[in-house]
């Protein structure tokens, strides 16, 4: 098994209305646009060490353009890329100099649903700093939830070429499995895979400094009048809280925190009913789950699924 992945970058998306993106990411959810170069921007997040969590672009088309992950060294990259071609897995490109703002050394494959996955090694580390109290702005980028039209066959292939382990799985009397959650490190998840009608990006999450913090974050959303899907309230899998909202083109986001962190060697998996009272918000402040809410973040079919983002 090769547990070469660390942890995840950043989620990149293109989209039409890019200045309205822009506005929303840089400026009510609170991300820090570090640099812009002809329709190409790309967002940090203060608290955390990587170079940007967001990357903006327009396109005429709506997509998920990537999703990058992070190994230890330039020989775990070359291991990686080796190991990929072994089993059959489609690159995009040869390990090489990563062009974009922090370089280091890096490649990119599809996955098996022809998700372009970027993974990286020595990438400058951004100038960060500690969120103070009260700042209610992303501390780091927590995690990616993937739709998939075959959850299993999606896990599998995410557990035997990348190193994923299973944590929990989400299921339901009528629906059965709707969610399995993958981790990379002792961090609960890193990255979900939600069933779905199709290939799409399910929800960004962010992570705030603690409960203080992403309640405020919560407050400003609601005020500034973004639609709020789901939330405020603390799920059973991983613990975390969460508030979804929608972005300006209709991808949900998350503000979370307290999401746990587990021992790996004696872990093992729970399939949660999320039928069950308390198990999706053991709050029981979050407004009721119904299938309105669930089909938002099915999210448009991917225009970017087996097409390599242009950079
Ligand atoms: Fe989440």
């Amino acid at each position: 098994m090769n547990h070469l992945l660390t942890h995840l970058r950043h989620v990149d998306l293109a989209v039409p209305d890019y200045d309205r993106q822009l506005d929303f990411y840089s400026g009510v959810w609170g991300l820090t646009k570090v640099t812009e170069d002809s329709g190409i921007s790309f967002l940090a997040a203060e608290g955390s060490p990587e170079q940007y969590v967001v990357r903006l672009r327009k396109a005429d088309e709506k997509r998920l353009d990537l999703v990058s992950y992070g190994v230890a060294s330039p020989q775990d990259v070359d291991t990686l890329a080796e190991r990929l071609l072994a089993g059959g897995v489609q690159l995009i490109s040869q390990p090489g100099t990563v062009d974009t703002p922090g370089g280091g050394y890096g490649f990119r494959f599809f996955d098996v649903d022809g998700r372009t996955i970027e993974v990286s090694a020595d990438v400058e580390v951004r100038q960060h700093r500690k969120i103070e109290e009260k700042e209610s702005i992303p501390v780091k980028l927590s995690h990616v939830v993937l739709n998939s039209p075959d959850l299993n066959k999606t896990r599998e292939w995410y557990e035997t070429h990348l190193g994923f382990r299973l944590s929990d799985t989400l299921w339901h009397p009528r629906m059965g499995e709707a969610m399995h959650f993958m981790r990379i490190s002792s961090q609960h998840h890193s990255m979900a895979i939600a069933q779905g009608p199709h290939t799409a990006l399910h929800h960004v999450s962010f992570e705030m400094r603690g409960i203080d913090e992403y309640m405020r974050g919560t407050g400003r959303l609601l005020r500034a009048g973004v639609r709020k899907l789901w939330g405020p309230g603390r799920h059973t899998a991983g613990d975390n809280t969460f508030t979804y909202f929608l972005d300006p083109h209709g991808n949900t986001v998350e503000y979370t925190t307290e999401l746990e962190t587990l021992d790996e060697d004696t872990w093992h998996p729970h399939v949660y009913d999320f039928s069950e009272d308390g198990v999706a918000d053991q709050w029981g402040t979050a407004n009721p789950m119904n299938e309105l809410i669930a089909k938002e973040s099915f999210n448009d079919v991917d225009r970017g699924v087996f097409v390599a983002p242009p950079v």
